[in-house]
């Protein structure tokens, strides 16, 4: 079981565990705001975008080459974003915080 703290642009933070799926779906089951899950995720709507720690980001790995090519079309982009529907719980370690960027 993985546990995942989400930090909302309002400084909200939700913590949430799964053990299967993707950052994207645990957000939605939780109801955490700014992230909508929009194209069901397929990574082509980009409303699943987060930030992970520069640490974190080093462990999960970066974004393939179509979530790269969203990514560059959203405003709020750091050197460690991820779109959460790309994120398997399975890649994360015991426990991590992610930022909501949206
Ligand atoms: S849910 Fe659409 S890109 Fe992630």
């Amino acid at each position: 079981m993985k546990k995942v703290t989400y930090i909302t642009q309002k400084e909200e933070a939700k913590t949430a565990t799964a053990s299967s799926g993707n950052l994207m779906e645990l957000a939605i089951a939780n109801n955490i705001e700014g992230i909508e899950g929009d194209c069901g995720g397929v990574c082509s709507c980009a409303t699943c975008h987060i930030h992970l720690t520069p640490e974190d980001f080093e462990t999960v790995g970066g974004p393939g080459e179509i979530e790269e090519e969203m990514l560059e079309l959203e405003d709020n982009v750091s050197p460690y974003s991820r779109l959460a529907c790309q994120v398997p719980i399975s890649s994360l370690p015991d426990q991590i915080t992610v930022k909501v960027a949206n």
